[in-house]
């Protein structure tokens, strides 16, 4: 999907549809009331019919409108309020896409910058409108057997905004769609059934990724693990046939005497539980504990494609977690890299054991900030459902610009607490810690575990066990938290 813009009055331009807003009441949005102008009154004298609901994404799709050059129009409903929300706003979008997807026209005229959105201005609804468009156009890439047809709807224009300067809009759009280009690797990577999807597989993509985005690749093996110690990590690799890995990849857009930013994604490719095992009713879906892997990939491209003035390092670490005569056992004492030994009493607390040792390993990078991101808790979802992440760090100001990161792009995130009473729950007789304490507060206490081997580094951790993936008839990767991770970016950059 394309996008450009458009100089002209709406109707002049010829185009397969031009999208324009109408409210509840029959009130034309500016474009509409141009187009209806133009048409002598012939939009206006459909609504008097009663043909649209202007209920928020109902849509109307109309064939020769007298007067125009578009050869369609498609009204689309924008509710009763004056001002919509972020939410309302991209299901305008979303809806005129699916309403447009299938039909004859490849291209259209979307004016729907021009409608109000509650405290956000045109280079939020521009960039909301690509991203949005972009996401309902993308399909799950078949492995087995046909595909689904793409999305027809490949030119989108937009009515220049006054407002900006051309540069300025020329770069808008070619962020949002490296964005969306990242966030289609991250959900086309979280899909991939967990027999394709293996470590193995995960540090070959880094490779190749790097190749095209030049991106210094590094792939720690096995070996290497042993030689730094990894303990946690290799206990939980133990019972997998597939070879773990530590995929690090180098983002280097600024002078190398500026402290990176580290991003450090869980990769379990799949997560039985180990023999601490699962329950089998929904166990496919653990086939998305990378998620938080793939984001880390979807948030390097986007990055790359961006050339952001930033020095950005993403680690992975990648392994299976699966119960088999050498896996690791409840009670099993081990070290980890940061030399604190770990009692494992579940062996389905497995995303904080591979976290940790990659934590450790990143502070050789000297981190200005480090954020890990994981699927890593039940207890996140029972929390916070599936709209927000968990956001815990060790630094209120890093905590706050990640919240309005994930608030601005609607990809959010919500403070979580990481008080040292909480830690209380990880005592044992035994070694330093337990890597599981009780089933309250779940996420908060998953949460501490990881902050005893960040104290060192300025931290934040994103639970996205409840946001990463949908299940039910809608079941796929979402691409989260690839938005959050860009914008914080972005921002931070200063561009
Ligand atoms: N990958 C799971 C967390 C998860 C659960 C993600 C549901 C998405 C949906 C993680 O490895 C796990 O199993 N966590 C356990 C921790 C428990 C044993 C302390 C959990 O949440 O049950
Ligand atoms: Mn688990
Ligand atoms: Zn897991």
């Amino acid at each position: 999907m394309e996008f450009s813009t458009k100089a002209q009055s709406p109707e002049k331009v010829r185009t397969g549809c031009i999208v324009v807003g109408v409210s509840e009441g029959q009130r034309l949005s500016p474009s509409a009331k141009t187009l209806d102008i133009a048409s002598s009154q012939h939009l206006s004298r459909l609504l008097k019919q009663g043909d649209l609901s202007a209920k928020i994404g109902k849509t109307l799709l109309i064939h020769g409108v007298p007067g125009i050059l578009g050869e369609r129009v498609l009204l689309v409903g924008t509710g009763k309020e004056k001002n919509l929300s972020d939410r309302d706003y991209r299901t305008l979008v979303r809806s005129s896409v699916l309403a447009l997807d299938g039909t004859g026209t490849d291209d259209a005229l979307f004016c729907l910058s021009e409608i109000p959105v509650a405290g956000r201005d045109v280079e939020w609804k521009l960039q909301q409108l690509i991203l949005t468009a972009r996401e309902t156009g993308y399909r799950i890439t078949r492995v087995a057997d046909q595909q689904d047809p793409a999305c027809t709807l490949k030119q989108i224009s937009i009515p220049t905004p006054g407002k900006i300067k051309p540069v300025a809009l020329n770069t808008l759009i070619s962020q949002s769609q490296a964005i969306a280009n990242g966030l289609a690797i991250t959900r086309d990577l979280g899909n991939l059934p967990p027999n394709l999807c293996t470590p193995t597989y995960l540090a070959e993509s880094a490779k190749a990724m790097g190749k095209q985005w030049k991106l210094k690749i590094e792939v720690l093996e096995q070996s290497d693990m042993e030689k730094l110690g990894m303990g946690a990590l290799l206990a939980v690799a133990a019972g997998s046939r597939q070879p773990p890995k530590l995929i690090v990849m180098h983002y280097n857009g600024a002078a190398k005497s500026q402290k990176p930013v580290v991003l450090v994604g869980k990769g379990i490719t799949f997560d039985t539980g180990g023999i601490s095992l699962k329950p089998a009713p929904e166990m496919d879906e653990m086939k998305f504990d990378m998620c938080g892997a793939a984001s880390v990939f979807g948030t390097m491209r986007a990055v790359a494609e961006m050339k952001l003035p930033i020095h950005l390092i993403g680690v992975i670490p990648t392994c299976e977690n699966m119960p088999d005569g050498n896996a690791t056992r409840p009670g099993d004492i081990v070290r980890s890299m940061s030399g604190q030994t770990i009692e494992i009493l579940n062996t389905d607390a497995e995303g904080r054991l591979i976290l940790c040792d990659a934590l450790t390993y990143a502070e050789k990078f000297e981190p200005d900030t480090i954020i890990d991101v994981a699927t890593l808790t039940g207890a996140c979802v029972i929390a916070l459902g599936n709209e927000a992440a968990g956001l815990f760090a060790n630094d209120d100001k890093l905590s706050e610009k990640l919240r309005v990161a994930g608030e601005y792009t609607g990809d959010r995130a919500w403070p979580m607490p990481l008080w040292e009473e909480y830690q209380e729950g990880l005592k044992t007789n035994f070694a330093d810690m337990a890597n599981v304490a009780g089933r309250a507060g779940g996420s908060i206490t998953a949460a501490c575990f990881l902050a005893r081997f960040t104290r060192k580094m300025r931290w934040a951790h994103l639970d996205i066990a409840g946001v990463a993936y949908k299940g039910g008839k809608d079941k796929g990767a979402t691409g989260r938290p690839v938005k959050l991770f860009c914008r914080y970016l972005i921002q931070r950059s200063g561009h």
